[in-house]
């Protein structure tokens, strides 16, 4: 099946499992958000009643073009699902996000949410986080390259993400450095080491963040991974 598919099969079923009239509802950053956006635009045009929060500016605007009610996040009390992409899940659902450059509204918007729903297909399954994906780290532009010295002493090789010739500037304002390692050994340690560099913003580790986990399968069919009860 075509890669797109896979995200759109995903997306739907997260959407249509997930995401009841009434509800406000966590709007993901990515391509295969992207599906998730607009199948949520067509429950709203079928007459459901949804309140929802953008991770980014590019998912805020997908939402308006698709008719969907965006507020700011400080505009409800909490979310009651939120469906997002992940670059890397692992067999406890830890995860690494980022490579979309939403990753600090993204964790600030799962922080509020109740049901963390991520959506992916099979390539993003790892046994080891940091082995495909690198380690997205959002950091400050002023003193960036001292930030960056603060990373590489974490093990890894870090690489200010470009576009277009130009650093890559967050939503926030921010830089990026793409942290390539060789593989995570213990990701709850090295956030902890991460988070106190001066400078970093946040970084894309996700972990005990998400609720559920769908993954699509090269044949199409959708397994849920579900690490909390009901
Ligand atoms: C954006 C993200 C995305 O969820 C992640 O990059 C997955 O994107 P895609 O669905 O395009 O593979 O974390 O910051």
């Amino acid at each position: 099946m075509e890669a797109a598919e896979l995200k759109r099969i995903v997306a739907e079923k997260a959407v249509n499992t997930f995401v009841k009239d009434g509800m406000n509802v966590g709007l993901g950053t990515g391509s295969t958000a992207y599906f998730a956006i607009k199948r949520i635009g067509q429950l709203v045009a079928e007459g459901y009643d949804l309140t929802c929060v953008a991770t980014s500016v590019q998912s805020e605007n997908l939402a308006k073009e698709c008719g969907i009610k965006v507020v700011d996040l400080d505009q409800v009390d909490s979310l009651d699902v939120t469906i997002d992409g992940a670059d890397e899940v692992d067999p406890k659902m830890q995860l690494i996000k980022g490579l979309g450059g939403a990753l600090l509204r993204e964790k600030i918007v799962a922080a509020a949410t109740i049901r963390e729903v991520i959506i992916a297909d099979e390539s993003k399954l790892v046994e080891k986080l940091g082995t495909k994906a690198p380690l997205p780290v959002e950091v400050l532009r002023f003193g960036h390259e001292h930030t960056r010295y603060a990373l590489k002493r974490q093990g890894c090789e870090p690489t200010l993400r470009m576009r277009d010739g130009e650093p890559f500037v967050t939503d926030g304002g921010n830089y990026i450095y793409d942290c390539r390692f060789p593989g995570i050994d213990n990701p709850f340690f090295l956030e902890s080491r991460i988070d106190v560099i001066p400078g970093v913003v946040e970084n894309g580790l996700f972990l005990n963040t998400a609720y559920d986990v769908l993954i699509s399968r090269q044949d199409g069919t959708v397994e849920r991974m579900s690490g909390q009860t009901d």
